[in-house]
């Protein structure tokens, strides 16, 4: 058996004098209210059993504390209640429901034991009939079912089932009954006897739930609406739309606006790039189309879209043509032909390939930036060039963030746009001319750039969204090595790019830059024709240059001339002959001075290395009378100066097997000075040149001129070796000196000069100052030396 159901249907009770007294806690019981009720307690089983068997009353009373125990904690005033529905469970405990009756007070206990009995009393209400009873109850009533609308846990049944209590009696006990109040003040409802009067608490009561749940939906609320701000926005846009449309201004806006949507589509833009694309498209649909931030908002898109973010060319990867293009375009120059083959190789059997750098170092004129040029061409990509040359700003590299007015993207990304292609050979011209000042370090950023480990994700502050340059084939040049910062050297595989020779710049002139100036100057070979004897005395008379710039220049001026001649009709053009050039170009513009010159005490002919190459210079060295001074000008730097002073100590300590008085520094001043003082020179290498001069100036004996000397040197007289061999050896074989004194440490470095060069010079190499001073000090004054060839074959 599951439960024993009681038959109850006693409704208009009459309630005795003594009834069984059940404790209930801090639960209270309005009259006319059923509640069930659950125990499993023996001496309330037994209080249940006895009263069912009775006439199924009982009283009920809350209790004051509920820790403590004992009929004098139970309140005076409670609740006779009917037991209209009892329940046995299998294990003895027991489901009641009972409804409340009456109000009634407890007069006294009249048995402790099994259970409590008491004397009851009736608490009769006072019948009232008012309309200010009506409006309260009214007014208790409305408040009630705003109630049940906000409270999140009493069911709307509830808000109906309170408009078919007619009673106000009823009423409030089945409002109280609902609300969400506290024992004592449930008691104190239960006390109050005067409906009117419990009317008045109530609402009281009800005004203060009310309060706290309008509080809290409207919290609520708040949250709710965050959550369908962004659905509100759609239709506000959309209102927005139809509203400009009304206006008719609508049309042109949403066209360009769908233009623009669809380009981004097309674009294959990356997801980062996609959203920011988006988010902008999104601004740009709710601003108006004259508005400032307009324009700025769609010239970013512009540029977002019309990058190369998926665009590549495809690479001739066959290494016979690339050779023959590479050929075609310049002369010699095998190394950069031979690393850019191989170059080619590597990437024909991997794809994944992150490029080199390659860093072209050489003096200007040397074709460093066109054979960049013709990489592309071989390669079969995009070519881009930019010159870094002075640029300060780490914001021309990386760009401004858009919040500046005029912002633009860094050069690097401009320049990727220009090649539209991601994957271009990029030359960065003059990187050892990056300069860092107060806007920041240009090199910092081109590290970034041209770092294979991080530049597959570069961040311009304009775009801000990461770009791949890992494709991109990078190539810089400079002219000195020294200037580039480190960092990035490191990044770099350099090749070195030196001077020509007069036959090479000969078969320059001949195979590319006269055809070149030909065409550009609108002439054929058979209106004009340079023999190699005149392209000679433009090489020899005309410029001094490691490279073949000038020489281009001057061959161009001659075709000018000529295509006057033929514009103008004289039919009979002249050949240009050798000794006929100034009539084109003017008079010589070098002399060698060395040419008929007679030897010089005092001074010596040495050879220095600078950004165009190399050049021959001349140390001048003097002994006046004195107190002994030491004086050196010539605009020389730290190092040379501090050279120049060892070189004197040197010869001092030598004095006397020179055949020089012992004191002379002591009675004279002695003046070193290198000439042309405009220009900045430093090094140790002009050491041996200075200690020359000075023996030269000190014994009164000349110097053979056409002798250059490089090497630096010690306290004790020792030559050690210099930089620059070859750039210095080539100067001065343009400048027709005849014999050269290199430090003999520096034999090794011959290796890289040209055959040609070697063949009409004489090298001596030297250990020991004595050597050099041995092999240009004549023991003659009288010894004239005769004028050096000029080097036209
Ligand atoms: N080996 C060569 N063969 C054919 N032409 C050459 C060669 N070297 C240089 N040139 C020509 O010389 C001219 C100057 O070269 P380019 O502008 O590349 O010099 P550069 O090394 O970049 O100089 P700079 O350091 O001043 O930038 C170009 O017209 C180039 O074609
Ligand atoms: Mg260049």
């Amino acid at each position: 058996m599951v439960a024993k159901q009681e038959d109850v249907n006693a409704t208009d009770v009459s309630i005795p004098e003594e009834l069984p007294v059940l404790p209930s806690g801090g639960n209270i019981l309005y009259p006319s209210i059923m509640v069930p009720v659950a125990t499993g307690e023996p001496r309330v089983l037994k209080l249940i059993d006895d009263a069912v068997a009775d006439n199924k009353l009982i009283a009920l009373f809350a209790e004051r504390d509920q820790e403590a125990a004992g009929h004098a904690n139970l309140y005076r005033i409670g609740t006779a209640a009917h037991i209209a529905r009892m329940l046995k469970w299998p294990d003895g405990s027991i489901q009641l429901y009972l409804r409340g009756l009456a109000r009634i007070e407890l007069k006294e206990i009249t048995q402790e034991d099994p259970y409590l009995r008491g004397k009851v009393e009736v608490k009769e209400e006072v019948p009232e009939e008012s309309a200010e009873l009506a409006a309260l109850s009214r007014n208790l009533l409305t408040l009630f079912q705003k109630v049940v609308q906000l409270a999140p846990n009493l069911p709307q049944e509830v808000g109906a089932a309170v408009l078919n209590i007619p009673k106000p009696s009823n009423l409030t006990d089945f409002i109280a009954s609902h609300l969400n109040i506290t024992t004592e003040e449930s008691q104190e409802l239960l006390e109050t006897i005067s409906v009117a009067e419990r009317i008045r608490k109530l609402t009281g009561y009800i005004n203060r739930e009310l309060e706290l749940l309008e509080l809290g939906s409207k919290i609520q609320t708040q949250i709710k609406g965050e959550m369908d701000k962004a659905q509100r926005e759609y239709y506000l846009r959309e209102q927005l739309k139809a509203i400009q449309k009304e206006l008719g201004e609508g049309d042109e806006h949403t066209t360009e606006l769908n233009e623009l949507r669809e380009k981004i589509e097309e674009a294959q833009l990356p997801e980062e790039a996609m959203k920011e694309a988006e988010r902008e498209l999104d601004r740009l649909s709710r601003m108006h189309p004259a508005a400032a931030e307009y324009s700025v908002a769609r010239t970013y898109i512009d540029w977002l879209i019309s990058l190369p973010w998926a665009k590549s060319t495809e690479d001739h990867l066959d290494i016979a043509e690339a050779k023959e293009v590479l050929d075609t375009d310049h002369y010699d120059l095998e190394k950069v032909k031979d690393r850019v083959l191989d170059y080619l190789a590597v990437h024909k059997l991997r794809h994944d390939m992150k490029g080199p750098i390659l860093c072209f170092v050489g003096p200007p004129g040397t074709g460093k930036t066109s054979v960049g040029h013709s990489v592309a061409r071989a390669l079969g990509r995009e070519f881009v060039r930019m010159s870094l040359g002075g640029m300060h700003d780490e914001a021309e590299i990386r760009g401004h963030r858009r919040t500046y007015v005029g912002a633009l993207p860094g050069r690097i990304i401009q320049g990727i746009r220009r090649a539209e292609s991601n994957n271009p050979v990029f030359m960065l011209d003059e990187i050892d001319k990056v300069g860092a000042d107060f806007r920041g370090d240009p090199a910092s950023a081109l590290l970034e750039v041209l770092d294979p480990e991080q530049n597959y994700a570069f961040v311009d502050h304009y775009l801000d969204v990461p770009f791949d340059f890992s494709k991109v084939m990078f190539i810089t040049t400079a002219n000195m090595l020294d200037p580039i910062p480190p960092a990035l050297k490191d990044r770099m595989e350099v090749i070195e790019l030196v001077g020509y020779t007069e036959q090479e710049k000969l078969q320059i002139a001949r195979n590319y830059l006269v055809p070149r100036q030909l065409v550009e100057n609108g002439l054929t070979a058979d209106k004009l024709e340079l023999s190699d004897e005149v392209l000679l005395r433009i090489i020899s008379d005309y410029t001094r240059e490691a490279g073949v710039r000038n020489l281009e220049r001057e061959i161009g001026s001659v075709c000018r001339k000529v295509a006057r001649k033929v514009a103008e009709g004289i039919s009979e053009i002249p050949q240009v002959m050798p000794d006929k050039l100034h009539d084109y170009l003017g008079p010589d513009r070098f002399r060698y001075e060395l040419a008929g010159e007679a030897d010089e005490v005092g001074v010596a002919t040495g050879m220095a290395w600078t950004i165009a190459g190399g050049d021959v210079l001349f140390v001048e060295a003097s002994l006046i009378p004195g107190k002994g001074d030491f004086v050196i000008t010539g605009k020389l730097g730290d190092v040379m100066q501090e050279s120049a002073r060892a070189t004197l100590t040197y010869v001092r300590s030598r004095a006397s097997d020179f055949g020089i008085d012992a004191d002379f520094y002591k009675k004279k001043d002695v003046h070193i000075h290198v000439p042309a003082g405009a220009i900045p020179k430093d090094g140790p290498s002009a050491g041996v040149t200075m200690a020359v001069a000075l023996v030269s100036a000190a014994t009164k004996l000349p110097v053979s001129k056409d002798i250059a000397m490089t090497g630096e040197i010690t306290l004790r007289g020792k030559v050690l070796p210099v930089g620059g061999i070859k750039e210095k050896v080539l100067a001065a074989h343009r400048a027709g000196i005849k014999s050269v004194i290199l430090p003999k440490e520096n034999e090794k470095d011959l290796e890289e000069i040209p055959q040609q060069v070697k063949d009409e010079l004489e090298f001596f190499f030297v250990e020991r100052i004595d050597d050099a001073i041995m092999k240009t000090i004549h023991p003659s004054p009288s010894r004239k030396t005769k004028a050096p060839k000029k080097s036209i074959p």
